[in-house]
């Protein structure tokens, strides 16, 4: 049986919120899968799910780039949940009609909703809820069979039912917080209008995941995984070692981008304690040497990308052996809907992952963590008995200390950020302030102001603390630590690092600032 039957098959129209329909289902225990309108009758047959749910999208369903489905979808007796423009989708391919809302321009944001009937769909939801709304066009005639459950004031039709083939159509979006009662509603939807089970559990899928790396690389294929140290390799090398044991090659590169302990830390967790066959590469003169002189924050991202490259395919190469290249990668990354949909969402910082490696190692891909969000994989990860000191720890980017340190990155510098990085961890961990923070770290400035220390004068660099709360790394607010707190970072910096005499505050928030300065 595939490993999705009976879950929520996604088809993503575009839509900006499209992952958190996923999330939503998955919250209440059913398992989900997004897909592209282009592949969705394949994933429905290979998937078998037990409900359908079409997102949102920015176009109008007359528009000549629609994104359309095969009408097959509607006959195979699977209930389906179209949400705004999938209603919309719905309505047209069923012989209803969708008009722009011309005269109302649109409705943007919360509306009270007016609940008609008693319909099963809306069972624990408030009469008149509120829902946010977000659409330019409305549905004007509904199609046979179908009857009117909720409307708004400027939208007859903000809910549809056929329910003799279990079609149902939403114009507002249940999935967002701000819709009152949106998780039951998705809820009613899911388990008990479609029966779909909820078994899902990250618990529950450690053991198939051991069993799938297993049936993968058989009785004796080796793997080659580049561990990091962060949440997502850890937690795919201890699977993996569960399934393989000796079998896993994992390799560690130090690239002297790392905060003070980090390479001890990795050592200890993953020779010492799990007994892994772990290699690790010290790289970080290959990397100084590559970024001297080297000021611009893009190049110097790409100068860390293809050294990283470098330096891993060759170890990887060394261990014959191994056709297999492990990797953490997470359902957020391998979302189809971005290449899809255009995608061209602006670059604004080249990110710095394994990927790009397999084709050129002509290895196959192992990715036990392909369908699991992050929080799903620290679920994992506890499962798996890592220490909740590397599970809930604050992301760290990929090319580490170097976007730290603004302008050109030397060994000395380096040493006096690592020095007031772990000064700030320190002081904020040591006060366990650090459970509602999503990062909080130390930035080298490239600037020098004078100070007085005794009676001389100094001539060094300034620091800035960087303490953020965030959901997603997509927008994030400054935090603010208690003022005795701040006075000991910041005299602990100034008088126990050498070449650094004053400590600013970032309180910028993203957008328009991004979390990590360069
Ligand atoms: P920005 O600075 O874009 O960062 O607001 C958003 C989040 O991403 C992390 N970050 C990275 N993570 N590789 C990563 O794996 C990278 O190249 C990278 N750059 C930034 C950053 O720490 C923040 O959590």
């Amino acid at each position: 049986m595939s490993a999705g039957a009976g879950g929520v098959l996604i088809v993503d129209f575009g839509a900006q919120y499209c992952q958190l329909i996923a999330r939503r289902v998955r919250e209440m225990g059913v398992y989900s899968r997004i897909t592209v309108p282009e592949r969705a009758l394949f994933t429905l047959d290979s998937m078998r799910p037990g409900a359908v749910i079409l997102s949102g999208g920015p176009r109008s369903v007359y528009a000549h780039d629609a994104p359309h489905l095969p009408a097959e979808i509607l006959e195979r007796g699977i209930p389906v949940l179209g949400i705004c423009y999938g209603l919309q989708w719905l309505t047209q391919a069923l012989g209803g009609a969708v008009q722009p809302a011309a005269e109302s321009g649109g409705e943007y944001g919360r509306t009270a909703l007016e609940v008609v009937g008693d319909h099963p769909l809306f069972r624990g939801v408030a009469r008149n809820a509120t829902v946010w709304m977000s659409h330019g066009d409305k549905v004007a005639a509904l199609p046979d069979g179908f009857v009117t459950i909720a409307r708004s004031t400027p939208c007859p039709v903000a809910a549809a039912a056929d329910d003799a083939r279990r079609l149902y159509g939403l114009q507002f979006h249940p999935e967002v917080t701000h819709s009152e009662g949106g998780t039951e509603l998705l809820r009613n939807f899911v388990v008990d209008l479609a029966g779909c089970p909820t078994t899902w559990r990250p618990r529950s899928i450690v053991e198939d995941k051991v069993e799938a790396i297993r049936a993968q690389v058989g009785e004796d294929g080796e793997i080659v995984l580049g561990l990091s140290g962060g949440v997502d390799s850890s937690v795919a090398a201890v699977l993996m070692h569960r399934a393989i044991g000796d079998r896993l090659h994992p390799v560690f590169v130090d690239n002297g981008l790392l905060r003070q302990g980090e390479r001890d830390g990795v050592e200890a967790l993953f020779r010492d304690h799990y007994h892994m066959d772990l290699e690790v590469v010290d790289a970080s003169r290959q990397f100084l040497d590559g970024l001297a002189g080297v000021t611009d924050p893009e190049r110097k991202r790409k100068i860390i990308g293809r050294i990283f490259v470098e330096v891993f395919q060759e170890r990887a190469r060394s261990k014959r052996k191994a056709h297999f290249l492990g990797q953490g990668t997470l359902y957020p990354d391998v979302i189809e809907s971005v290449a899809a949909h255009g995608g061209a969402t602006a670059t604004i910082k080249s990110h710095h992952n394994v990927g790009g490696l397999p084709e050129d190692l002509g290895m196959e891909l192992v990715e036990p963590l392909r369908d699991l969000f992050k929080d799903e994989v620290r679920v994992v990860g506890r499962e798996l008995g890592l220490p909740a000191a590397l599970v809930d720890r604050q992301p760290f980017p990929g090319p580490g200390l170097a976007v730290r340190c603004l302008g050109e990155v030397t060994a000395d510098k380096l040493r006096a950020l690592r020095e007031a990085d772990a000064i700030v961890r320190h002081e904020i961990e040591s006060r366990e302030l650090h459970r509602d923070l999503w990062q909080y770290f130390a930035v080298l400035l490239p600037v020098k102001s004078v100070g007085v220390m005794g009676d001389a004068r100094t001539y060094e660099n300034a620091c800035a603390v960087r303490v953020v709360s965030s959901q997603d790394a997509m927008t994030a607010d400054w935090e603010l630590l208690p003022v005795e707190v701040l006075r000991r970072i910041s005299n602990r910096i100034i008088n126990e690092v050498k070449g650094l005499n004053r400590v600013t505050l970032d309180i910028s928030s993203k957008p328009p600032a991004t979390i990590e300065w360069e």
